[in-house]
């Protein structure tokens, strides 16, 4: 996965492919899930780890038209983990937002749903894609496409204890050999999945090589309920293309935006700004800082914003003593200084 963090990260900086000639912007649109309307076609993908308020409210700032946490454990809500239920919470001004659940056994996902629903959720997402074994071992994640019957019980149970959209993350599969996407895909939506997010590799791929929407396109020609593509789109044009290609109703964007919140607003508007100058991405980290302060308290924000500092650097020239000084500073205060001075000496 580090190689593909890479990879995106080298893309950064580099010029945007042209965007071809367009009446109206496609992904500015309004769309839904279920009853829930969604004012553009851009959705920022859950990330473990990364995807707390703090995060979702800036992807909405920048232009994000929903949001969706990071994956949560039922049973760390069922048995009232203090842990599990910081995850859970849902800001007032961050709607429509989807909370994410990870489970296999449907009645302990049932009682989750139900919490994300009295948290304020607009829907509920269920994690049918992580590769991490210790996840899958559960019968959780990704292990759910080998046993499209159990995901699908997984739903019908979400579904008769929520009145908000229970959705579906899905990876093609385990392997590539054993995939069956589209024959599952069907399954979760008989069993009332109000919508699909589809990221095209298999669990066993886990980030090798480039996305294949070709086999997006399968499953929405499969189901009649939105299907939202993940898996590399970074820029407008990619984004147009596969909405194009595929007859998809929305993207979802995960590392693309990491350190680059900008690109939500390119991707809902279709426009291509200049990158933000040195004194716009300082803002912007501090502003993010100083929620992510509020949402996990300073002692767990200062290492969980030291994966963000390479990432709003990864355009300017910095050297390898720099980067450690700056993720080994023992406050946020001091790192963010460090920074600064980064970007000041790089202006
Ligand atoms: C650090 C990281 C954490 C992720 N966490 C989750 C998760 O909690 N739930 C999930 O369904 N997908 C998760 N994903 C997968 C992303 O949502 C997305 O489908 C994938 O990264 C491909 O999209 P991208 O190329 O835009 O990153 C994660 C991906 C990364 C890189």
């Amino acid at each position: 996965m580090r190689k593909r963090m890479r990879a995106v990260l080298a893309n950064r900086g580099r010029e945007a492919a042209p965007l071809p000639d367009t009446d109206s912007w496609p992904l500015g649109s309004p769309f839904r899930i279920g009853g829930v309307e969604i004012a553009n076609r851009v959705i920022q993908a859950p990330l473990a780890g990364i995807a707390n308020w703090a995060y979702r409210t800036q992807s909405r700032r920048h232009g994000a038209g929903a949001t969706v946490s990071e994956m949560l454990a039922s049973q760390g809500l069922i048995h009232d983990s203090r842990k599990t239920r910081d995850m859970l919470v849902v800001k007032p001004d961050e709607h429509p937002v989807g909370v994410q659940l990870f489970g296999a056994d449907p009645e302990a996902m049932a009682r989750a749903a139900r919490e994300v629903e009295q948290a304020g959720a607009d829907f509920v997402d269920i994690n049918m894609g992580c590769p991490v074994k210790k996840i899958c071992r559960t019968g959780a994640g990704a292990a759910l496409l080998a046993d499209p019957g159990g995901g699908a019980r997984v739903v019908e149970a979400m579904t008769a204890a929520v009145d908000i959209p229970v959705t579906v993350k899905m990876r093609r599969g385990t392997t590539p050999a054993t995939a069956q996407p589209t024959i599952a895909a069907r399954r979760f939506v008989d069993a009332g999945a109000a919508a699909i997010c589809f990221h095209p590799r298999a669990a066993a791929e886990e980030y090798d090589g480039l996305a294949d929407h070709t086999i997006t396109r399968e499953v929405v020609d499969a189901v009649e309920v939105p299907v939202i593509a993940s898996g590399d789109i970074n820029d407008p044009a990619t984004a147009l293309e596969v909405m194009r290609s595929t007859g998809c109703q929305a993207v979802a964007v995960g590392r693309g935006a990491l350190g680059n919140p900008w690109l939500f607003t390119a991707l809902a508007t279709g426009e291509i700004g200049d990158p933000p100058g040195p004194a716009e991405v300082i803002s912007e980290l501090e502003r993010f800082a100083a929620d992510a302060c509020e949402a996990l308290g300073e002692a767990r924000a200062c290492p969980y914003l030291r994966k963000f500092y390479p990432w709003y650097l990864a355009p300017l020239p910095v050297s390898k003593a720099e980067l450690q000084a700056m993720l080994t500073a023992p406050t946020v205060d001091d790192a963010l200084g460090a920074v600064r001075d980064l970007v000041a000496s790089a202006a």
